[in-house]
């Protein structure tokens, strides 16, 4: 078997209860595009969780998920608010302002969190013709650095943003994660607490692939599948995305895989912290640990395990588990870290 990784949690494979859904809604003919009863019953899960009012379009990947609900809510000559650490911004190539046109106005953020005042720093200009007008705020749960925002925190930030005429869209490529860390129901963090679009993740919690856009604002609903559609991301073979989501919301598969890849999390990093010259530069609140320590520890470690340098200036690494990382995975981490230091 190869070995683990803490590289990404899209390193991970397939959770097995997910492949058997695959195999099993591999049965014969359906009806294409999301026609079949395989994607009406993954939108039922969804409706279950996020409530009957919610809109559940199906996509491929995170940046499909994100790029579709953004463009929903912002023309072109609009932008949209979000830290400058946010996947949008960082790690999609450009998509969202490439598809959209719009342009993103970011914040520095040393906790991956967006706040009130950094969103207000860019209300200065409304109004004004020669400026992108701020349309809509994004924010990451679980943020691109681990932290999660509590419950009071998205709120303050829905309430600032919908008082002054912009949509939420939220990135909850991680959001099971960030529920296992609160312990709260999806919907509380989301619909509840006045989030307008989201983008569930699916792929690094377990599934082959998959994210669903999932929009709580009527108004900005009705225009989402042809979104979907013209944005390259509607699967002909829907039966299969759907039969995902289908069992990953079934029987808590989807808290059950973030609660132990946040649990593996919590292990590694009181391991890492019982040694000095290792400092944790971010609380460990999700599935990833940041954290620093000496160069030469890095390079050791490097040549036995895979992870990324997050910041080569501060000796920074990040470490992310899986719903398949095992305590043994971790331990030997760990022990490859003792002898590093030895
Ligand atoms: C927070 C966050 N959002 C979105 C994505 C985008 O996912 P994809 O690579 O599937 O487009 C990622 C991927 O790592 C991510 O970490």
């Amino acid at each position: 078997m190869t070995k683990k990784m803490f590289a990404s949690d899209n390193n991970s494979g397939i959770h097995p209860a997910i492949m058997e859904a695959i195999v099993q809604a591999n049965d014969g003919h359906v009806p294409a595009y999301g026609s079949d009863l395989h994607t009406a019953a993954a939108i039922k899960k969804f409706k279950e969780h996020f409530g009957g009012e919610s809109e559940v379009e199906f996509v491929f990947n995170g940046t499909g998920a994100n790029v579709t609900g953004l463009k929903a809510m912002v023309r072109s000559h609009q932008a949209i608010i979000c830290t400058d650490g946010a996947h949008i911004n960082s790690d999609e190539g450009g998509a969202a302002e490439g598809v959209i046109g719009g342009k993103l106005l970011t914040v520095p953020s040393a906790d991956g969190k967006l706040t009130v005042s950094g969103i207000e720093q860019h209300l200065h200009n409304i109004g004004n013709q020669q400026r992108s007008q701020p349309k809509a705020v994004s924010i990451s749960q679980c943020t691109e650095l681990g932290t999660v925002y509590t419950i009071e925190e998205i709120k303050e930030i829905t309430s600032y943003a919908h008082a002054n005429g912009l949509y939420v869209h939220m990135d909850g490529a991680r959001l099971s994660n960030a529920a296992a860390h609160l312990g709260c129901s999806l919907a509380e963090m989301t619909v509840d607490a006045g989030i307008d679009m989201l983008a569930f993740g699916g792929t690094k919690n377990g599934l082959m692939m998959g994210e669903a856009v999932v929009c709580f604002n009527k108004e900005l609903a009705s225009e989402l599948k042809y979104i979907r559609k013209q944005g390259m991301q509607l699967g002909s073979k829907m039966r299969f995305l759907a039969a995902q989501f289908e069992r990953l919301l079934t029987d808590d598969l989807w808290l059950d895989n973030a609660r132990h890849a946040n649990g593996m999390a919590g292990l590694l990093a009181e391991g890492l912290m019982e040694f000095e010259g290792i400092s944790l530069t971010q609380p460990v609140e999700s599935n990833a640990v940041f954290a620093s320590l000496p160069k030469e520890q890095i390079e050791r470690l490097q040549e036995k395990h895979s992870f990324a340098v997050w910041n080569e200036e501060e000796n920074e690494i990040r470490l992310v588990t899986s719903f398949d990382t095992s305590k043994e995975d971790v331990e030997s981490l760990l022990g490859d870290v003792r002898k590093s230091f030895s």
